[in-house]
């Protein structure tokens, strides 16, 4: 593999073909939030709270999310501008609307400098992070849990929000949740003894 040269807030630092901005920032103990990254699966750019600010060496700087932007060479990233911190500042404010109670959310929004959100307030606690669904998949090799719905109305459920056959019950949905949103229950007469998922 092919090493690559480029810079971090002015640093240079080496990478390998392949490697995301945020494998490559946290191998250099450059901090970049996140929220919907695992290393054990796939990234998703869903959280937003990565935002870099990358500058080509040609064209002009864009804002983009770290944990799915290939590095390259020449590539110059930037993780704490204003305009990094004033974006990641709005999606922590959007989150903290979004699920006002969840400890973890409040924790980003603190982090960020967010008291209180001015968009209305919801009531919910899935951040739409997506590390539940990818982990059904990786554990159960199905799509037990997914997303349904599009913009505000997206949520993840089970298809046709009934308790499928194929949860084996491992709870790897639960184990992944950022928020506690997924609780394991007891399954009882058909599936007795079982454990399933819900949220
Ligand atoms: S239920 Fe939890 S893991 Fe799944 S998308 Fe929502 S916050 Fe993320
Ligand atoms: S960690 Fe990059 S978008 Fe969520």
């Amino acid at each position: 593999m092919s090493e690559i040269k480029l810079e971090i807030d002015g640093r240079e630092v080496t990478a390998e073909e392949g490697q995301t901005i945020l494998e490559v920032a946290s191998e250099n103990e450059i901090d970049i939030p996140q929220l919907c990254y695992s290393k054990a699966y796939e990234p998703a750019g869903l959280c937003r709270l990565c935002l870099v600010e990358v500058r080509p060496p040609e064209g002009k700087p864009e804002l983009k999310a770290a944990c799915v932007y290939p590095v390259r060479e020449g590539l110059k990233v930037e993780t704490q501008t204003d305009r990094v911190l004033k974006a990641r500042k709005l999606t922590a404010e959007l989150l903290l609307a979004r699920c006002p109670d969840s400890e973890a959310v409040r924790e980003i929004a603190n982090q960020h400098g967010v008291e209180e959100p001015r968009f209305s307030k919801k009531d919910l606690d899935c951040v739409l992070c997506g590390l539940c669904v990818r982990a059904c998949e990786a554990a159960t090799g199905e799509s037990v849990i997914t997303f349904v719905g599009r913009g505000p109305d997206r949520e993840v459920l089970t298809p046709f929000e009934l308790s499928p056959e194929e949860c084996v019950g491992c709870g790897a949905c639960a184990g992944v949740c950022p928020t506690n949103a997924i609780e394991m229950v007891e399954v009882e007469v058909a599936q007795e003894g079982q454990n399933s998922a819900q949220k």
